[in-house]
């Protein structure tokens, strides 16, 4: 069965029209507009990339790109906790892509993905100026540096 996509509240509506209205609907603050609806909604619904894109006189398909090109936006709500893992070239010739690897497994999520609980939402990043110090993350906005795929599950458990 295919569920069906939730709507936006009214006030999630309101929200994304007055927002639109403070612009002036100009297309060209695109942008602005999507970092204010991320603001008060804490992500951009993608319920409410039709609303932009009619008030903007813009195709949804032009909205849904700006959104999806720039990793700052969320379509979705972000865990309690956010773990930004590099995924640029020192840390994963430091063994990245194993530290990545043991993240996803012990979340059961994906990069990009937040756990289904609600709890973590796991992000690649491309350099924290971290680099001779790699693997690096942003956990909760702290740096650490030095991940190891072994010191996975207890940085897990930490945050849980
Ligand atoms: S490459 Fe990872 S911190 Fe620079």
């Amino acid at each position: 069965m295919i569920n069906p996509v939730p709507t936006l509240s009214p006030a999630a509506e309101r929200a994304v029209v007055s927002v639109c209205n403070s612009y002036h609907n100009k297309p060209d603050t695109l942008l602005e507009i999507l970092h204010d609806v991320q603001e008060q909604l804490g992500h951009v619904p993608e319920q409410s990339l039709p609303l932009i894109a009619a008030a903007l006189n813009l195709s949804r398909a032009e909205v849904y790109g700006v959104v999806t090109f720039y990793h700052d936006f969320h379509l979705n709500p972000k865990g309690q906790h956010v773990i930004k893992i590099c995924r640029a070239e020192a840390c994963q010739s430091a063994g990245g892509f194993a530290v990545i690897a043991a993240l996803e497994n012990t979340l059961q999520i994906k990069l990009g993905e937040t756990t289904a609980d609600g709890k973590i939402t796991l992000e690649a990043v491309y350099c924290l100026g971290l680099c001779p110090m790699g693997p690096a993350a942003l956990i909760d906005g702290k740096p650490k540096a030095a991940i190891k795929p072994d010191n996975v599950i207890a940085l897990v458990k930490e945050l849980a």
